[in-house]
């Protein structure tokens, strides 16, 4: 790759698309934290959220826009002047701000606002115009624009250019377009709109068709100079395009694809990891670039052929993506300097307290599991403790199992700092310690998702479960990791249930309040 390429600018909206995904809600800390990582590895600009959304938005906006180091930070902002206002309010305090405003273009979508085609494209002028008198740097986006007449498009960009846009997104809002069209759609728009030469467009593709990556890399051949993605392709529904497999396709395809982007491929594990963590999403195992499996060759013929000449089977190197190839597990006689050293490398840098808990933590697990690998120590960094947001705690569980059932859970969970006992039976011992938690904790939530996943290989191996619950229309996902399956999926559930806490607390509206009781 050499710098005189075609710079292609990468696009983050992991903070504020990808957490629009039911379930996928971060605090404000792991929003910075999410929001450095990717400041670190080279994203041109972060979109941090959309600050009208919820005062909790807001300031994670504004946080983000303050701790910005090189990137730019965007907020979004409906078409609407007080939108656009709470935007400016949250970016302004960045180095490098973007206010970044959209109005659904397409039929179905102008009749949401019940605006007529002329009402509209006012609507586009005056509020573009705002924007660019608060900040030098708009993104106007038509959304569902890949459902647009094209001449009502072109009619709307040029409108936004002309109110001083600096970047026309063209979003594939429901994941509808293919690549030749995808190209076709850009490369019409800059030979029809007046003014299209002079600012830059993007491409923002969601996945539906399981298209997003090859749209938005059609979209760059055809001269779109932004691609606006998301770690892991988190994202309502099927998810946005997926940054590491965009940013990975020019790196190792630049030979067909010759743009060169700012990204540090070395952390996108690293982040991919911590974007599954925080956000409670895990990664599939077969997913491109950083699933589990994406470089591990299991067949006789794949490691024959991996033995004599890695790139038999590889086309790019684990290095490249932050995968150390060659890494030792740790065990019981590891000490603290060994853990931090293997954490770092992991991408995870912790304060002096925090390692404390982490190696109480890690010591325990030495305890029941001879080797620690890497996977282990992800899994184990998925439990930390959030005491801000930890209201619920177990602090003791057993369970009777047998072939006659049912099986018994005796839970002792602390609420608020008061430790209550509960005893339930149930069909099988995950059954009977949800029946206890929910004996404790009286809720409406419903168990959308029970899932379990072995960490490693072994009867040793760790689980790591995910739980995701729903109620009113809140979804949350709790995880957890353990030698124990059922403590992992206790810990699980008792994690959801303190994120629907605090997801309740922020929204401020009437919630069916848990009622704490003793069974
Ligand atoms: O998918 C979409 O249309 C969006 C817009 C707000 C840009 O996310
Ligand atoms: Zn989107």
């Amino acid at each position: 790759m050499t710098s005189s390429q075609d710079k292609v600018v990468i696009f983050d909206t992991t903070l504020r698309d990808g957490e629009q995904s039911p379930g996928a809600t971060m605090t404000h800390a792991e929003k910075l934290e999410i929001a450095g990582l990717l400041d670190e590895m080279g994203v041109d600009i972060i979109e941090a959220g959309f600050p009208i959304a919820s005062e909790g938005d807001f300031n994670a906006v504004s946080e983000i826009a303050k701790n910005s180091v090189n990137s730019v930070i965007c907020g979004l902002a409906r078409a609407q002047l007080g939108d656009i206002d709470r935007c400016w309010e949250a970016v302004k305090h960045a180095a490098q701000p973007r206010i970044h405003t959209f109005i659904g273009t397409s039929p179905l979508h102008r009749a949401i606002p019940n605006l007529t085609k002329d009402e509209m494209a006012v609507r586009i002028e005056e509020t573009v115009s705002h924007a660019r008198n608060l900040c030098d740097n708009v993104q106007w986006s038509p959304m569902d624009a890949t459902r647009t007449e094209f001449d009502y498009l072109c009619r709307t960009v040029e409108i936004a250019i002309k109110a001083g846009a600096t970047t026309i997104n063209i979003p594939d809002t429901v994941g509808y377009t293919a690549p030749r069209e995808s190209a076709q759609l850009i490369r019409d728009l800059l030979e029809h709109v007046p003014g299209a030469d002079n600012i830059i467009f993007a491409t923002h593709c969601h996945n539906d068709l399981g298209m997003a990556t090859a749209n938005s890399l059609a979209a760059v051949e055809a001269g779109a100079r932004q691609i606006e993605c998301t770690i892991n392709g988190l994202g309502e529904r099927a998810g946005n395009t997926a940054l590491e497999e965009v940013v990975m396709a020019m790196k190792v395809r630049n030979d067909i694809m010759p743009y060169q982007t700012g990204i540090d491929t070395t952390k996108l594990m690293n982040i991919s990891r911590r974007v599954a963590t925080v956000a409670g999403f895990p990664v599939q195992f077969n997913k491109a670039i950083v699933g589990k499996n994406a470089f591990a060759h299991e067949s006789g013929i794949h490691q024959d052929g991996m033995l004599k000449n890695a790139e038999t089977f590889e086309i790019m190197r684990p290095e490249d993506v932050g995968l150390s190839g060659t890494s030792l597990p740790l065990g019981k006689h590891s000490g603290r300097a060994a853990l931090r050293a293997k954490l770092e490398e992991l991408g995870v840098e912790l304060g002096d307290n925090q390692l404390k808990d982490v190696f109480v933590r890690f010591k325990a697990l030495a305890d029941r599991k001879k080797e620690v690998f890497d996977d282990d120590l992800v899994a184990l960094m998925r439990n930390s403790d959030d005491p801000e947001n930890d209201r619920l705690k177990i602090t003791s569980l057993r369970v009777q199992c047998g072939t006659e059932g049912p099986q018994q859970a005796d839970l002792k969970l602390e609420i608020d700092g008061t430790e209550h006992t509960a005893t339930e039976t149930g069909d099988g011992p995950v059954d009977a310690t949800f029946n206890a938690i929910k004996a404790l904790v009286e809720h409406e939530a419903k168990l959308q998702l029970y899932q379990v996943h072995a960490v490693t290989e072994g009867t040793d191996a760790q689980a790591t479960v995910t739980v995701r619950l729903e109620e009113d229309g809140r979804i949350v996902t709790g995880e957890s990791a353990d030698t124990d399956t059922v403590v992992a999926s206790a810990k699980a559930y008792v994690h959801a249930l303190n994120r629907l806490l605090v997801r309740r607390e922020k929204s401020g509206k009437d919630m069916p309040e848990i009622n704490y009781k003793d069974a």
